[in-house]
């Protein structure tokens, strides 16, 4: 079980890194009107948030289903708020695409990760192991 955690965490995170990562790319390109490029870009990103998605819910099922008490809402909480991320990126990249303000993804984006990052580092015990 112990090394089912391990690649678990690790390859969320990996995901999630590479997701945000992918997604600064994606808008770089969108802002630059490179159109071919961040077509290209984002069809990488989507295939990201599954894996993201797939890998969080592993996490969950493996460690919180069935389970009680306050862990169990934070881990609620905390894949609510990543589904709410991946959300939040797809309205910044679609409000950028069609010129109109970005402001109301960008807040949710930021509530958002700062939701996903202190319930998962800060209060969650898996964390990064070993
Ligand atoms: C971009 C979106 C996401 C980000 C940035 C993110 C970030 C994180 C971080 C920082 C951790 C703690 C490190 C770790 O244990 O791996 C974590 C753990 C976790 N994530 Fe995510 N996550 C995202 C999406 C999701 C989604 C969509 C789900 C559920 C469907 C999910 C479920 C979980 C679970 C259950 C844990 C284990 C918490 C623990 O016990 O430590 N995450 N995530």
């Amino acid at each position: 079980m112990g090394d089912v955690l391990f690649y678990n965490t690790h390859l969320h995170i990996t995901t999630w890194v590479i997701g945000i990562i992918l997604f600064f790319v994606v808008l770089n390109f969108v802002k630059k009107s490179n159109e071919k490029a961040a077509k290209i870009t984002q069809m990488v990103l989507r295939l990201f948030y599954i894996f993201i998605l797939v890998t969080g819910a592993l996490l969950w099922f493996n460690n919180y289903m069935g389970t009680g008490g306050g862990t169990f809402t934070e881990s609620v909480v905390k894949s609510v708020a990543g589904i709410w991320l991946i959300g939040a990126m797809e309205m910044v990249i679609g409000f950028t695409k069609k010129g109109k303000s970005t402001f109301a993804g960008w807040l949710q984006f930021a509530l958002a990760i700062i939701l996903v990052l202190a319930l998962g580092f800060g209060r969650l015990p898996l964390g990064i192991l070993p």
